[in-house]
C-alpha cells in the first residue's frame, strides 16, 4: 500500500511548526469553518449508558434527513440507497469493494485526489488515468478519449465534482456525456461529490440528477466538507 502522498507532508510541517516556521495547510482538505455549537453540545452531553451497535446502514433518522437534504438539492434519492461510512474515504473504498472485482479498472480523470491510487490498490483495481489539461481549466477529456481506453475489465468511470486538485465543475453537457457513455457501455459511474458547498458559480450539479442511470450511479459524499451553518 502506498502511504498517503498529503500525509506524507504532516511530518515536515511540524518540525517546521517546531521551529517556529508559520505553516499553511494547502494540502489537506480541512476546512476552517467551526463546528456548530448544537452538534459539540450534544456530543458532549450525550446521555448513553451504553455505546450501542447500530444499524450497519447508518441510523435511520440520519440516513432519512440525509435523503431530504439531498432531495431539496433537486436528486432523486430515497432514504433507503443512503448508505452512512466513516467518512468519504471509507465510502469510496466499500464502492469500489461492492462494485468491482479484483483486476477490474477505473477511468479516472487525472489529476484527481491521490488517495484514490491507495483505495484502488486496497480493493486490487486498477486506476486508467485521461489526463485533463489546464489550457481549458480541466474540463472533461473528449469522451472519445474515454472509449479508446475501454477494455473488457472496464467497470466504470470515476469523477470528481466539483474536482480536487482542480477546482473544476462539470457542466451539464459533460455529465450528459458521461451518462450517455456508461449507458452505452454497461458501467459505473462513481462520483466524488465531497466539495459541492465549496462551489462559487451556482449549484454544482449532481450525476444523482442524471435521468436513467439510478441503477448504475454511487455518489460519495462527506460531512468533512460540509458547511452546516448553512443549513437549518
Ligand atoms: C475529493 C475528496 N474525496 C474524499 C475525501 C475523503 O473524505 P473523508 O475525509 O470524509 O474520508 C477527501 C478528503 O480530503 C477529498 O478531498
Amino acid at each position: 500500500m502506498p502511504s498517503s502522498p498529503i500525509r506524507k507532508l504532516a511530518p515536515f510541517a511540524d518540525a517546521a511548526k517546531k521551529e517556529g516556521v508559520q505553516v499553511y495547510h494547502l494540502n489537506i482538505g480541512q476546512p476552517d469553518i467551526e463546528t456548530p455549537h448544537i452538534m459539540m453540545e450534544a456530543v458532549q452531553h450525550a446521555n448513553l449508558k451504553v455505546l450501542e451497535y447500530t444499524d450497519s446502514r447508518g441510523i435511520l433518522s440520519l440516513r432519512k434527513k440525509l435523503a431530504a437534504y439531498y432531495i431539496s438539492k433537486g436528486m432523486d434519492v430515497n432514504y433507503e440507497d443512503v448508505l452512512i461510512t466513516i467518512g468519504g474515504s471509507e465510502a469510496i473504498l466499500f464502492a469500489f469493494m461492492a462494485c468491482l472485482d479484483e483486476g477490474d479498472e477505473i477511468i479516472v480523470p487525472e489529476p484527481f485526489y491521490a488517495n484514490y491510487i491507495g483505495f484502488a490498490m486496497a480493493a486490487g483495481i486498477h486506476i486508467i488515468p485521461i489526463t485533463s489539461s489546464i489550457t481549458n481549466g480541466f474540463a472533461l477529456p473528449p469522451i472519445a478519449s474515454f472509449q479508446e481506453k475501454i477494455t473488457p475489465r472496464t467497470k466504470g468511470i470515476f469523477i470528481c465534482n466539483p474536482n480536487n486538485p482542480t477546482g473544476y465543475v462539470y457542466s451539464e453537457s459533460e455529465l450528459l456525456q458521461i451518462r450517455d457513455l456508461i449507458k452505452e457501455k454497461d458501467l459505473y459511474l462513481f462520483s466524488d461529490e465531497a466539495y459541492t458547498e465549496f462551489s462559487y458559480e451556482g449549484n454544482v450539479k449532481s450525476t444523482l440528477t442524471l435521468q436513467g442511470v439510478a441503477d448504475r450511479v454511487i455518489m460519495i459524499d462527506t460531512f468533512s466538507k460540509k458547511n452546516l451553518h448553512k443549513q437549518d
